[in-house]
């Protein structure tokens, strides 16, 4: 078996091919757990597996879409049989876009809504139906069943059930605060938080925690490209100056995050959203734009990735 606080667990992380999925699938792995990428994109799922087993980590690939009620039935089977169980879900994948997804109520398109919310919420339920009795079915995984039950308090009757099985569902900054223009993006990270509260009191009881991850803006592959193409290093500092850790998120630090609600120190802790975001979230947006206010004064040439947004309108 291999070592690390994860050894002898298998894990599947849907996303994983690359940005926070990558990420997280590569700490995964670093810290012994076997993991399944499920990813639309298999090319770049299998090269960032290439590179996870290069490290010495267990990984393999699974192309599908998780929308789909036979992907998510799939990847558990998949992971069962691969490695013979499964204790942990991370539920990151995301990435439909077009003109039919964005703006609020007045634009968004029937279709538009159906497939964002297909991906961001419908997706993460279907992972769960299929993952939690599989995680029951493995129990608990050699060496984890850590609680000291018994030792303290005046507990009465069986000792609960813990360490059966982890998930952890992506949500955004954006399901904490609400941008404008961006209905079915809120609405689905919104959603992912008030499902995880509900899957938390639902699965607590078998010994599954299930807990969400808030990022802040996270410099993906996809991010830096746009940023070099749409932004310049005036309006980087601009995103950098509002947050209070003046730098902006790598998959790292997601990954970090997720590693640590995966592992037995983290048993005590489910139904929670944790705010992976260097305090942008706990800042009052008043104060954050008079503190920008003499940047942007001064550096009129400012650049942003949301720039983007006005230059799709233009080429469609
Ligand atoms: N990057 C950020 O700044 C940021 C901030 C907050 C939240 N998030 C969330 O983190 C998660 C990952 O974001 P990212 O920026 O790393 O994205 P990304 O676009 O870099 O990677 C997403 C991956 O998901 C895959 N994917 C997309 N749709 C899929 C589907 N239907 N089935 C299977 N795979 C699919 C893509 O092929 C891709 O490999 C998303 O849930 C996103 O909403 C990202």
């Amino acid at each position: 078996m291999s070592e690390g606080k994860l050894a002898g667990r298998a894990a599947i992380v849907t996303g994983g091919a690359q940005g926070i999925g990558a990420g997280c699938a590569r700490r995964l792995a670093a810290d012994g757990a076997q993991v399944l990428i499920v990813d639309t994109d298999g090319d770049l799922a299998q090269a960032t597996a290439k590179g996870i087993t290069e490290s010495g980590g267990m990984v393999a690939v699974l192309v599908g879409d998780i929308s789909k009620q036979e992907t998510a039935k799939g990847m558990v089977e998949e992971a069962v049989s691969r490695y013979g169980r499964l204790d942990i879900l991370v539920q990151n994948a995301f990435g439909v876009g077009g003109s039919a997804f964005g703006g609020g109520a007045l634009e968004v398109e029937p279709e538009g809504w159906q497939g964002g919310i297909d991906v961001l919420v419908s997706a993460l339920y279907l992972g769960a139906k299929y993952a939690v009795p599989a995680m029951e079915a493995s129990g608990v995984a050699e060496g984890f069943d850590t609680a000291p039950y018994g030792q303290i308090g005046m507990h009465t009757g069986e000792p609960p059930k813990t360490e059966v099985g982890r998930i952890v569902n992506m949500s955004s900054v954006h399901g904490l605060l609400q941008a404008a223009g961006m209905l079915v993006y809120e609405a689905g990270k919104s959603a992912v938080i008030g499902m995880t509260r509900q899957m938390a009191i639902d699965f607590g009881p078998l010994g599954i925690t299930v807990n969400a991850i808030a990022p802040g803006h996270i410099i993906t592959e996809k991010l830096d490209a746009m940023w070099r193409e749409f932004g310049n290093e005036k309006g980087h500092r601009l995103f950098e100056l509002q947050y209070p850790v003046r730098r902006l998120g790598r998959p790292e630090d997601i990954a970090n995050a997720v590693a640590f609600l995966c592992s037995s120190e983290a048993s005590f802790i489910n139904g929670v959203t944790l705010p992976v975001d260097g305090g942008l979230s706990i800042q009052l947006q008043e104060n954050i734009v008079m503190e920008v206010k003499d940047y942007i004064q001064k550096n009129p040439d400012i650049r942003t990735v949301f720039d983007r947004f006005e230059a799709m309108k233009e080429r469609s």
